[in-house]
């Protein structure tokens, strides 16, 4: 496996799904996530273990689960809600298992109807079940703050908890700790100015941020955390996405644009953009109701583009990384 510069994990299955007005058949589920690997996404969340009445679109996590498991070289992500939800992602077999975790008390409230504390224990006893599991069943675990730069139902979120869950997730034995803008409040010098404490106090645990483009900078703040160290990003295919939880919330930074962005810096993502765009097609064919956005897929590559370099393949040479 080629070595990469930054990570994009496809979120669109999941996030995507769970906020859209129609249901993607399962079979077409299946088809979209074989596709978006074959573009050279490496990782995928495929689906979360909530209650089927709670979110019908994630009634078949399991199957999908099962089936994105079968292709190689590829992580496969679940979101779980509470313990209950993790028990369920670990049956599944689930390589790596993600808790929302909302530094905005109301909308923890409404999300998974927990505080934040509560949810916060709820993965400790995550982290601790899996100590007792034997070395190859242990899936990654992740914890996401959650409306970490504002909440449409609170409001302002203060910097402080959101640095105090961090570390609150970073102790309780998480591998890794992501700052998700759950509704599109973040800006670019706020982006950098929060990764920066969160990096303080939590460490190289901090690998990512989660980012929703409801107000169009959703690039701009992907850019500005890469500058602060940032190198995993989580984007959704079209721009779907949002959580059904948080009035207001909209589509996620649209992985097609991302990816280009990154490429076009000279920076390796995997992403192959024929097949990327493949696998927009599969998306728009599996759920045609649901609008798709996006500028990449409109406008193409540009004349003369480069990829950045691959393994043994001359490319743009990477800008020297701002850290
Ligand atoms: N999967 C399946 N069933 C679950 C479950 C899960 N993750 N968590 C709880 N349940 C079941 C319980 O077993 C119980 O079943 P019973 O009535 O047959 O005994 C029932 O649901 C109620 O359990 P409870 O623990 O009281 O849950 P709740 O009603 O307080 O709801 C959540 C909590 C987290 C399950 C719910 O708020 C939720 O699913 N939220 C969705 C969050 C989300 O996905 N947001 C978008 C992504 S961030
Ligand atoms: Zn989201």
């Amino acid at each position: 496996m080629s070595q990469l510069d930054v990570f994009i994990c496809e979120v669109g299955p999941r996030d995507g799904l769970q906020n859209a007005h129609h249901l993607m058949p399962t079979e077409a589920k299946k088809a979209w996530i074989s596709a978006l690997a074959a573009a050279g996404l490496r990782e995928i969340e495929v689906g979360s273990f909530v209650p089927a009445k709670v979110i019908p679109a994630m009634a078949d996590t399991g199957e999908v689960v099962a089936h994105a498991k079968t292709i190689a070289g590829l992580k496969v992500v679940a979101l779980a809600p509470n313990f209950k939800g993790f028990q369920r992602a670990l049956e599944s077999g689930a390589h790596k298992i993600t808790f929302p975790v909302s530094a905005s008390h109301q909308h923890s409230v409404s999300n998974v109807r927990m505080t934040p504390d509560e949810m916060v224990a709820q993965v400790r006893q995550a982290c601790e079940l899996r100590l007792t599991l034997p070395a190859g069943q242990r899936p990654e675990i992740e914890g996401a703050v959650a409306t970490a730069f504002g909440c449409t139902l609170q409001g302002e979120v203060p910097e402080d908890e959101v640095v105090r869950i961090a570390k609150l997730l970073a102790d309780a034995g998480v591998d890794s700790v992501a700052l998700a803008d759950t509704v599109g409040y973040a800006n670019p010098a706020q982006m950098k100015r929060l990764y920066r404490k969160v990096k303080d106090a939590v460490g190289a645990k901090l690998d990512g941020v989660h980012l929703h483009n409801t107000r169009g900078l959703g690039l701009a703040n992907a850019l500005a955390a890469y500058e602060e160290g940032a190198r995993a990003f989580d984007s959704s295919m079209g721009g779907l996405g949002g959580c059904p939880f948080a009035p207001g919330a909209s589509g996620n930074v649209v992985t097609e644009d991302l990816a280009f962005m990154f490429e076009s810096m000279g920076l390796r993502t995997g992403i192959d953009f024929d097949a990327l765009l493949r696998a927009r097609e599969i998306l728009v064919n599996g759920i045609p109701e649901e609008p798709v956005y996006g500028h990449f897929a409109g406008a193409g590559l540009p004349k003369g583009f480069r990829r950045a370099a691959q393994e043994g393949v001359p490319g743009k040479p990477a800008v020297a990384p701002v850290v």
